[in-house]
């Protein structure tokens, strides 16, 4: 038989890993839900050509890393390396800005790929939980989604997040100020990294990316963005920086933050963390304004905003923080019984109990009742209801509560009341 490994750069989730990142999508959804969001979800993959267009040309992540192969019908498809594009896709196909009230604003939780080289807290198929807000008419829109992407944070427990900040101006202002890095940076580029020589040509701005130490303190003298704003763009990047402050958000000004997508104009901000012992897997949430995507895409101009969440990486944080843990699967009961004729009668009761919400469970394998009791522990269960033939009979069960082993004799027609009343915690309302 041969045997298979699981692909480089994936995982398999189970147990409190993938419990976790259950929860963490509920919190996230409950989240932006108070802010006025709902889910939208599109294809993993789409054509090749929106990610080269929007994500674009320059990056990394299209340069590098996509996923893409040619389909049976010779189309040209990539899996998606993130999921606003799809979004602005699905936005326009649809032409949901001519036909709902704007800002439309969305969120979404799935799968995206990208070709990296696998190391901690970066995956080759990785999960975003993000929003995009589309028809932003206010620096107030970006001060809004930057703040509940905080907030978010702190709700799934994280007690200190860092915001680095950056505003990149618009088209006219990032041309001159790629202009000014052009004419610093080419006495230096012959001594500079690969990807900063390509950058140099492709993208300047991406320089200010690079993470070669070397390169690094060429990269500290470089001019500043904050030279080349107009008096709007910085007006525009006050009223956000001002509503942070007015709600206490500690955020850093990194006048480097370029992101490594290139559809950005305006803000730009990521999330970090760093736990106790040091680790900082990264951004564990980044995103900025964008003013192009949708016209990039067919539709109209739009001005938008939006962020993603890698939840791995929130996921494996979340671990070291050690907070409190989220709520471990149990079940309200368990049915015991023995022989051929109790489990018809055994099955009939937890399908009856399961229609009234409780959560149930029982075995098929013929185990003895010390057997079935042990597992009903180890799947932390409430109560255990013996289903023997003097039961069945009289249509009266033992019920033993785990916790206490009190035990007592209820009436089928009771069963239900009796759960109610005894399970203190109702999830099932
Ligand atoms: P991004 O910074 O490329 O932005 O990715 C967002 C987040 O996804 C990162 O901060 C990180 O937590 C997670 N992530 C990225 N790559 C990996 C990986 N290989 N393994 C694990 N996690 C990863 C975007 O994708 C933009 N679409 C965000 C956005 C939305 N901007 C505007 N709207």
């Amino acid at each position: 038989m041969p045997t298979y490994q699981l692909q480089r750069g994936t995982y398999d989730a189970y147990d409190d890993d993938a419990l976790n990142l259950d929860k963490l999508q509920e919190i996230l959804k409950a989240t932006v839900s108070l802010y006025g969001f709902n889910p939208i979800i599109t294809p993993i993959y789409e054509q090749t050509e929106l990610f080269t267009r929007s994500v674009g040309e320059s990056s990394d992540i299209v340069n590098k890393e996509m996923f893409s192969f040619v389909d049976k019908g010779g189309r040209n498809i990539s899996l998606r390396p993130e999921l606003t594009a799809g979004v602005m896709r699905a936005i326009v196909t649809n032409k949901l800005y001519a036909t709902r009230d704007l800002p439309l604003k969305y969120y979404y939780c799935g799968p995206a790929f990208r070709y990296e080289r696998p190391q901690q807290g970066r995956y080759r198929q990785f999960t975003q939980f993000g929003v995009e807000r589309v028809g932003v008419t206010s620096p107030l829109d970006d001060a809004e989604t930057i703040i509940m992407g905080y907030s978010s944070l702190l709700m799934i427990g994280f007690p200190r997040v860092t915001l680095k900040i950056n505003t990149l101006g618009d088209e006219k202002t990032r041309d001159n100020y790629r202009a000014a890095l052009k004419e610093y940076f080419a006495p230096h580029i012959a001594s500079m990294c690969e990807d900063c020589k390509r950058r140099f040509e492709t993208n300047p701005l991406r320089i200010l990316d690079c993470k070669d130490p070397q390169d690094r303190e060429i990269i500290a003298k470089a001019p500043s963005m904050s030279e080349y704003l107009s008096d709007e763009e910085k007006a525009y990047f006050k009223v956000i920086t001002d509503a942070l402050e007015r709600f206490d958000i500690p955020y850093e000004l990194d006048t480097t933050l370029v992101r490594g997508l290139d559809y950005y104009s305006h803000v730009v901000f990521e999330y970090h963390y760093t736990s106790d012992d040091g680790t900082n897997l990264g951004a564990i949430g980044a995103g900025g304004h964008y003013d192009n995507l949708v016209s990039e895409v067919g539709g109209p101009m739009l001005s938008s905003v939006g962020f993603a969440l890698g939840l791995e990486r929130l996921n494996s944080l979340l671990k070291e923080i050690k907070q409190e843990e989220y709520e471990k699967p149990f079940l309200d009961c368990f049915l015991i019984y023995q022989g051929e004729e109790c489990q018809t009668v055994a099955f009939d009761l937890a399908m009856m109990l399961r229609f009234n919400g409780f959560k149930c469970d029982l075995l098929y394998q013929n185990k003895n009742y010390g057997a079935q009791l042990k597992v009903a522990t180890r799947k932390m269960t409430s109560f255990a209801i013996f289903v023997g033939e003097d039961e069945v009979k009289n249509h009266r069960f033992n019920i033993k509560n785990l916790e206490t082993q009190e035990q007592e004799a209820v009436a089928y027609d009771d069963l239900v009341a009796y759960l109610d009343e005894h399970l203190e915690v109702h999830h099932h309302d």
